[in-house]
């Protein structure tokens, strides 16, 4: 057994983070499944040589024991920030000593919403350090220009020295650290290379120590894979308090901050913000700004309230379909899953009648966003069946609802919410699962009064909305009034 001081060889899952003293191929722990077998690597000695903050050493004896009816604390007490979308997600602000994770793919803003909150509290008489492993204090400051950021009580230093960096902060004792990003940290403790899991670890490790002991909130910036997995560092999301992540699609301007993970608040809030030229704007109202870019009687487009953790958002649905010239027509699907689209077309077809023969089927929905709760359902198959048909829903319609495999409509979670905010944007007509229409009546919304359609199956929602059979298919085109546009 080699003494704790005494580097020694382990074997480590790169994803994981899995250890085992032996090797064992590919990694065994449940529900990791990675590809990559596991990596011979030297763990660093228990006790770092040097005896300070940044080792595992404690001063003075063991903590003493607390009882808990025993312990008198206030509220958590946060740092509010002047954006409302953050505090949401946060919880209320920034809670001293905490450490945060901010997760998103390369290119998403994640860099941006960092010095955006650096700016908040440095406004607000606070100092920040921002540790830099990506960028030059040049290029932060050509960022900084574009953000129209003064810069006062902002501190930059470009590191990527775990052991550096937390120097410095022991030096200037910030209101809060920001490290960007944790792949390029490193400490010389561990022998692999940054980005490793063991160097993630240890770095994570010695960012979280410090901001325990000196109450100093620091905020760490993570690369996220397409799949959605950290790349790499899963070991970092265990340790730290808050997990936010930020996502959005490539070319949309739209951008989702989300918690997966959160210690002092619930995880249910998501805040919506614009990528600008100024960085990131807050869109505090996103189902206005969305139904105002609409065209009230398009064809083809069906709006759904969806919930976005609790918050719930009223999202333009959009489909087409057209003649297929390939052998196999085509399907696809942005903003809903894939084999949702497939399953919803086969219902189409076989439960209400839908011909769909020989037709490509495009589904997208509006401003990038993307819906994987089943309460859309019925609205991608009643947007399928309008571009179909050629005719648009009655405007101040919203549809919703889970649809199984014998076309009938199953119930939706907080439906209440849903109606409240249909009703608020306007909506005066909801076609909904007739099990969750009875929960949901005799609720008051918001003063506007939403007309209930309570509809059982697949085929009685299209009823519902066109007339009988028949009525539905007029074979007359509808243009769309281009000027009602303007
Ligand atoms: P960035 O914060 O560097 O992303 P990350 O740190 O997650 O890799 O932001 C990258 C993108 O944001 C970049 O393509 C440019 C764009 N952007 C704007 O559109 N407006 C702005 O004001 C800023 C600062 C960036
Ligand atoms: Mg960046």
């Amino acid at each position: 057994m080699p003494h704790p001081r005494e580097a020694r060889t382990v074997f480590l899952c790169q994803e994981c983070g899995y250890e085992s003293p032996r090797w064992m191929g590919f990694c065994p722990a449940p529900g990791c499944g990675s590809a990559q077998p596991l990596a011979e690597t030297t763990r660093a000695p228990d006790r770092p040589s040097n005896p300070s903050w940044t080792s595992s050493r404690r001063e003075g004896g063991p903590e003493p024991l607390q009882e808990l009816s025993q312990l008198r604390t206030g509220g958590e007490p946060r740092i509010p920030l002047p954006s409302e979308e953050i505090n949401r997600v946060l919880g209320g602000g920034i809670v001293p000593g905490s450490v945060s994770l901010l997760a998103g793919e390369p290119g998403v803003g994640k860099s941006t919403l960092l010095l955006q909150i650096a700016r908040y509290l440095a406004a607000s008489g606070g100092s920040v350090v921002y540790a830099s492993g990506e960028e030059s204090a040049h290029q932060i400051h050509l960022r900084s220009r574009r953000l129209d950021l003064p810069g006062d009580g902002i501190f930059l230093l470009s590191e990527t020295d775990v052991e550096q960096i937390l120097a410095r902060l022991e030096e200037s004792r910030p209101s809060l650290a920001i490290v960007d990003s944790i792949q390029t940290l490193y400490t010389r403790d561990a022998p692999s290379g940054p980005g490793s899991v063991v160097q993630v670890r240890e770095c994570g490790l010695r960012l979280l120590r410090w901001a325990k002991q000196r109450d100093v909130p620091v905020l760490i910036a993570g690369h996220m894979t397409k799949d959605g997995s950290l790349a790499g560092p899963r070991v970092l999301e265990h340790m730290v308090d808050t997990v936010l992540y930020l996502d959005g699609e490539d070319l949309n301007a739209y951008r989702l901050l989300r918690c997966g993970k959160n210690r002092f608040g619930s995880t249910q809030e998501v805040g919506v913000f614009e990528m600008t030229g100024q960085g990131l704007t807050e869109v505090p109202d996103p189902s206005h700004t969305l139904l105002s870019q609409r065209y009230d009687r398009a064809v083809g487009s069906v709006l759904v309230p969806v919930l976005e953790g609790s918050r719930p958002l009223l999202l333009e649905v959009q489909a087409l379909t057209s003649p297929s010239y390939a052998p196999v027509p085509r399907r696809v699907a942005n903003g809903v899953d894939y084999n949702r689209l497939l399953m919803l077309s086969a219902v189409a077809v076989r439960r209400a009648g839908l011909d769909l023969t020989g037709q490509d089927i495009i589904v997208s929905v509006a401003g990038g966003f993307r819906v994987t709760e089943p309460a859309v359902d019925l609205g991608v198959l009643i947007a399928i069946a309008s571009s179909l048909y050629n005719r648009p829903l009655e405007p101040g319609t919203v549809v919703l609802g889970e649809v199984g495999l014998s076309g009938e409509l199953r119930s939706v979670p907080q439906i209440d919410r849903r109606l409240s905010e249909s009703a608020r944007l306007g909506m005066n007509r909801a076609v909904v699962p007739a099990a969750a229409g009875r929960e949901a009546t005799g609720i008051a919304h918001g003063g506007t009064s939403l007309e209930m359609v309570a509809v059982r199956t697949v085929r009685q929602a299209i009823r519902e909305i066109w007339g009988p059979p028949g009525a539905q298919q007029d074979g007359q085109p509808e243009e769309p009034e281009w000027e009602d546009l303007e």
